[in-house]
């Protein structure tokens, strides 16, 4: 992939970090409430999960699977949404670290994670199996 287009769709995404508002619902606590049942459900057990949230955007996964007391990292490749993945961190009062970075290479040893999450970043990559495999 060449370093051109992924700067062009790092650009894109960071036009869109004032007015994005997580695809459907942003923020509101419905949705929220109907995400934090789903997750309870499918993480179990161990509370104290390495939880990598690749494309986090506002940073919507990782916050809530740090509110429910998992380690998490959220990784972005554009700085304006993770600028606001922070606020919305600070304003939760919960501690996440955001790193700014290509989910097609991840800049992480093998195994630092027990569990890797996306929500809605398959279909904006050029090359969503090289994600998969990574
Ligand atoms: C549709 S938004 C989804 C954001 C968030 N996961 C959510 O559900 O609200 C897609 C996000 O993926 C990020 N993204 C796009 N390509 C990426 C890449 N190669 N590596 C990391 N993040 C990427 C964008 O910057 C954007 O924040």
């Amino acid at each position: 992939m060449n370093a051109r287009l992924k700067h062009q769709i790092a650009a894109y995404w960071n036009t869109r970090c004032r007015s994005y508002s997580n695809g459907t619902g942003g923020f509101g606590p419905e949705e929220r409430a109907v995400w934090w049942d789903e997750l309870t459900i499918i993480v179990t057990g161990d509370t104290h999960l390495r939880v990598l949230d690749t494309g986090t955007g506002l940073g919507f996964l990782a916050l809530l699977f740090a509110e429910q007391g998992h380690q998490v990292t959220g990784l972005d490749i554009a700085p304006g949404m993770l600028r606001g993945a922070c606020r919305n961190a600070d304003d939760l009062g919960v501690s996440t670290a955001f790193v700014c970075g290509d989910a097609e290479h991840l800049p992480f040893k093998a195994h630092t994670f027990d569990l890797v999450i996306s929500k809605y970043l398959l279909w904006t990559l050029p090359s969503p199996d090289r994600v998969l495999e990574s």
